[in-house]
């Protein structure tokens, strides 16, 4: 049989598995489906090329006069994270997948215009991930989560359809701005990644079934607030960077860009943690639009993600912007640290 037969090598050792094809083939593959989270997904990445190409410009800002008020054609311009959120809106409102969505940059649910058809899904996003990244060149990212709206018929979708539990993720994902790009996503079978090659504009899959090793050697958290933080979590830092028992003291790895510090955490293994502190009990990052998205990848890979007793996504969310604390990771690692806040400090 020829090599250039159809029934050649597995597809997955040839380049160009674009992200659209790798869709694909698993919507062919589900009964029932109707192409609509395949098409939300194209448009989730077309919003995150078009992204990807202006944080690469973030540097010359001032030169290209992108930033300040008005640019050098008298438009007003948008800081980065503004922009990233109307792009993914505008991106994704016109394609009657989706009938409401949540921003972290959007104080109440961002309705469809009422031009456009209202869909099955809802989506939510924080757009720009690690802003204050940008100005110093380190990676920032894009975070999202797919849900089915609860609410019956085909209007408007509510805030109810975005107050739903991490469990009920259909598929979520994250884009990575750094020394390449990358869109990681997961619809509960698998986390696959997907490299940007700018040449050709499309991402590749570069990384299948990804797997967060049961056990990391790394820790990564804001260590700076230590005396704000409860007991507990204080001997738990303190025991996770000690050789007690002669093991090797974990290493501390933190950008202070979550998508950056978890991307590390997923492929090396290890643990990110944001707890509360005296100052914000729930902690920093959002449960929507941080927390569960990342949480449910983590699932996906085999690991963990918990706010120190419970599990992320069990949390039945009350509002939009509610915040949460977060140990997420290496199953061993996240088991160990609600092992250690059960018997206190
Ligand atoms: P955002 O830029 O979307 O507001 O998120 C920043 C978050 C998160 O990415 C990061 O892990 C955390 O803030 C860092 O907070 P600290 O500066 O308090 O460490
Ligand atoms: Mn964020
Ligand atoms: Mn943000």
């Amino acid at each position: 049989m020829s090599q250039y037969s159809s029934v050649g090598p597995s597809e997955a050792s040839l380049p160009g598995t674009t992200l659209e094809r790798h869709a694909l083939d698993r919507f062919r593959r589900t009964q029932g489906a109707t192409g609509d989270f395949t098409g939300l997904l194209q448009q989730i990445s077309l919003a995150a090329k078009i992204i990807s190409s202006r944080v690469s410009k973030a540097g010359l800002a001032d030169i290209l006069g992108l930033t300040g008020e008005v640019n050098v054609q008298g438009e007003a311009v948008q800081k980065l994270d503004d922009f990233a959120n109307r792009t993914l809106v505008h991106c994704v409102e016109a394609g009657g997948h989706v009938c409401v969505m949540g921003s972290e940059e959007v104080e109440e649910p961002i309705p469809i215009p009422p031009q456009y058809p209202k869909g099955k899904y809802v989506l939510q996003f924080d757009p720009l991930d690690g802003s204050g990244n940008i100005d110093i060149n380190a990676s920032i990212g894009t975070i999202f989560s797919i849900h089915r709206r609860k609410t019956p018929g085909d209007g408007p979708g509510t805030l109810e359809d975005c107050l739903q539990p991490g469990r009920d993720i259909v598929a979520a994902g994250y884009v990575i701005y750094g020394s390449s790009n990358m869109l990681v996503y997961s619809t509960g079978h698998g986390v696959h990644g997907f490299t940007l090659d700018p040449a050709i504009g499309e991402f590749l899959l570069s990384h299948e079934n990804i797997r967060i090793p049961e056990r990391g050697d790394t820790y990564s958290i804001n260590e700076g607030n230590y005396s704000r933080w409860a007991p507990e979590v204080r001997s738990w830092v303190d025991w996770i960077k000690s050789d007690e028992g002669g093991r090797r003291p974990y290493s501390m790895r933190y950008i202070g860009a979550m998508v950056a510090d978890f991307h590390r955490v997923l492929l090396r293994g290890g643990i990110f943690a944001y707890p509360g502190d005296r100052r914000n009990t729930h902690g920093k990052l959002r449960l929507l639009y941080e927390a569960s998205p990342l949480a449910f990848i983590a699932e996906a890979a085999g690991g963990a993600a918990s706010d120190g007793k419970r599990r992320i996504l069990d949390i039945e969310p009350t509002a939009l912007h509610q915040r949460t604390p977060l140990f997420i990771g290496s199953v061993e690692d996240v088991r160990e640290a609600e092992e250690h806040f059960r018997r206190g400090a």
